[in-house]
């Protein structure tokens, strides 16, 4: 088969499973908020129900079933992504994403640790999605940990190596955790859709993580030392101020 043939093959198949994506998740998102409306409904007309162990799981499920269908949804957008882009500095997003995460960090006794950079890393970016990603990351890290740890959050220029494989002048965040560590032949594993060996993951977490920073003309990679612990880093294209 020519080249062209393939790419058009390829092109036509991702589309065909973004939108069987795009209408199972819409047709499951419509049954789950009929289920869920149902459930309330009961609840309210039997207040006893709620200590009933079988309605606590069922309730559980659901919500479940709604954070999958929120990832798949973001997955099936993910394929097609909208920037909405400003000017933000990495530092200060780091700094508002470790707040809004600190509290889970110390209701769990793990530790979260940030270091910024002293100058801004400016970059034009969308700030709802790159927060997606970061959260997401930090949550992996946290999940990691065994029953002490810590995820380690670095802002740094990039190497030279890394600014060159996007292209131009770059930015680095580096999400390090001291948990399980992921061995080498699954490094590139964990970034395909539904791969997961958590009970109750999804497995989309990394590839929407990725798809969003390519939309950024970013990288988003993995390296890991088994038993050690892992560090995600994400490249982003930095503005020309984020130096001295
Ligand atoms: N920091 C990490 N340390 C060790 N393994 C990791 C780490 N991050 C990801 N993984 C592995 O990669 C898999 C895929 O991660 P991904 O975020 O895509 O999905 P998930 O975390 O399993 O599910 P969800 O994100 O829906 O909760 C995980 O199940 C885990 O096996
Ligand atoms: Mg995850």
């Amino acid at each position: 088969m020519e080249n062209q043939d393939l790419k058009r093959h390829l092109e036509e198949a991702g589309t065909n499973l973004h939108m069987t994506l795009s209408t199972v998740s819409h047709e499951l998102c419509n049954t789950l908020t009929l289920l869920m409306g149902t459930s309330r409904l009961l609840e309210q007309e039997h207040p006893k129900i709620t200590s009933d162990e079988n309605w606590i799981n069922l309730c559980s499920d659901l919500t479940h079933m709604q954070a999958f269908l929120a990832d798949l949804t973001a997955f099936g957008s993910a394929q097609e992504i909208t920037l909405s882009r400003e000017l933000l500095d990495l530092n200060s997003m780091m700094n508002e994403i470790c707040r809004t995460c600190q509290p889970l960090f110390d209701s769990l006794h793990k530790r979260l640790v940030l270091s910024c950079l002293p100058f801004p890393a400016i970059v034009y970016a969308d700030s709802g999605k790159l927060c997606h990603v970061f959260t997401n990351l930090i949550k992996n890290g946290l999940e990691a940990l065994g029953t002490e740890g810590t995820v380690s959050l670095r802002i740094r220029s990039a190497s030279k190596e890394e600014a060159s494989v996007i292209g131009s002048k770059a930015v680095a965040v580096e999400i390090k955790d001291s948990g399980s560590g992921i061995p080498k032949d699954l490094l590139e594993k964990i970034f395909k859709p539904f791969y997961t060996n958590k009970p109750q993951g999804t497995g989309l977490g990394l590839p929407i993580a990725r798809a969003i920073i390519h939309a950024h003309s970013g990288t988003l990679t993995a390296s890991s030392h088994p038993g050690k612990g892992s560090v995600f880093t994400v490249v982003l294209p930095a503005l020309p101020t984020s130096s001295k």
